[in-house]
């Protein structure tokens, strides 16, 4: 039997897509991409199965990843793929479900308000809005409603969002478009420049994840892999031997400016807050959270002690599922709502 007043969070990120639903948990993880049919503008996959025609779909078919930066960039997009999510999650197309979602904490009110309508016109009778580091923090465990600071650096595929919180609400905040997607870029850029061989997002994606090491912790990481990609000078397939040192070179730029933010918002924090975050440490989330010795890189630069939540990933949605359940209680950290209670 269907509930069908349940209460849904949505973690609407760049990369993935999840759903948690109330009294459930995470139900639903998929890649945030569709297939379309460039001749009828039909939708023909989503999500996995989408994500598994990339570099192998027909002419007519493009893939897309419809949110950019933690924002919708193609709204009919987002739109099916919301509605393909939601009935997937609740299982039936009949259940109308109060949806929390989760934001950039920096996003124009125009970026805010396309996020609300497409949730409305999913099917959604009411949207909450929360800002992506808030539910992170409390998908990671810390209690954001005491009186005192804590700070959250969530790194997606998108955006960077680090925030200083207090009291439930966001003290100090930064969002920054720069996170995994521009590391992969930076890999496929070096391997470019300093092998002349192209190679795609996804290969780009599983040296840094295979291999990435940004300090020297103990780690079961190979120290150098085999990468396929073609020769531009020849245009032929060429493998080239790709060491973990190097991974490091090629996102040095991409990692230091995302350092460099932490940093900026460290020196904004207010001094009560900053000794809380002092014996609090920062807590890391978002699966950019995942690459090998980033918090001790952090811990290094800014002297303050990084920990990385356990399942960074899920952070958001398990977030969003406690807020849930908190709703009633009158819970802070929220932007706004749209629709019927
Ligand atoms: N083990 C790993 N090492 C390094 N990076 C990783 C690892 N696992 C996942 N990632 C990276 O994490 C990013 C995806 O993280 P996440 O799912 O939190 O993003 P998102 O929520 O979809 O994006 P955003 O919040 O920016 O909209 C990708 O860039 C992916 O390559
Ligand atoms: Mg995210």
């Amino acid at each position: 039997m269907f509930d069908f007043t349940t209460d849904i969070g949505i973690d609407l990120g760049t990369s993935s897509v999840l759903v948690y639903v109330k009294d459930k948990g995470i139900v639903l993880r998929e890649p945030s991409v569709v297939a379309i049919d460039n001749n009828t503008g039909n939708i023909v996959r989503i999500g996995k199965e989408a994500q598994q025609m990339v570099g192998r779909a027909p002419e007519n078919v493009s893939i897309v990843r419809p949110i950019k930066d933690g924002v919708i960039s193609q709204y009919s997009a987002t739109l099916k793929m919301l509605q393909h999510f939601i009935k997937e999650s609740c299982g039936s197309v009949f259940v109308r479900p109060r949806v929390m979602i989760c934001v950039p904490s920096e996003i124009s009110e125009a970026e805010e308000m396309t996020i609300m309508n497409a949730v409305n016109q999913a099917g959604a009778r009411q949207t909450i809005l929360i800002e992506e580091p808030v539910a992170a923090a409390i998908g990671a465990g810390i209690n954001i409603d005491a009186p005192e600071g804590h700070m959250v650096v969530d790194i997606g595929g998108g955006t960077t969002d680090i925030a200083v919180i207090s009291y439930g609400g966001v003290v100090v905040s930064k969002s920054v478009r720069i996170a995994g997607n521009e590391l992969d870029e930076a890999i496929m850029s070096y391997m470019r420049k300093h092998y002349k061989v192209l190679i795609g997002e996804r290969t780009a994606e599983e040296i840094k994840i295979k291999v990435g090491k940004v300090f020297d912790v103990p780690s079961k990481k190979p120290t150098e892999i085999k990468v396929k990609g073609r020769c531009l000078v020849k245009g032929l397939p060429k493998v080239v031997n790709f060491s973990a040192n190097e991974t490091l070179d090629a996102i040095m730029e991409p990692l230091t400016a995302i350092i460099d933010t932490i940093c900026h918002v460290i020196e904004q924090t207010p001094p009560e807050l900053l000794g809380d975050v002092y014996k609090n440490g920062i807590t890391l989330t978002g699966g950019g959270a995942k690459l090998t010795g980033l918090d001790k890189l952090i811990e290094k630069t800014t002297g303050l002690r990084a920990r990385v939540a356990s399942d960074p990933i899920s952070c958001v949605a398990l977030g969003e599922g406690k807020s849930l359940e908190n709703l009633e209680n009158g819970a802070l950290g929220f932007l706004g709502s749209f629709g019927n209670s």
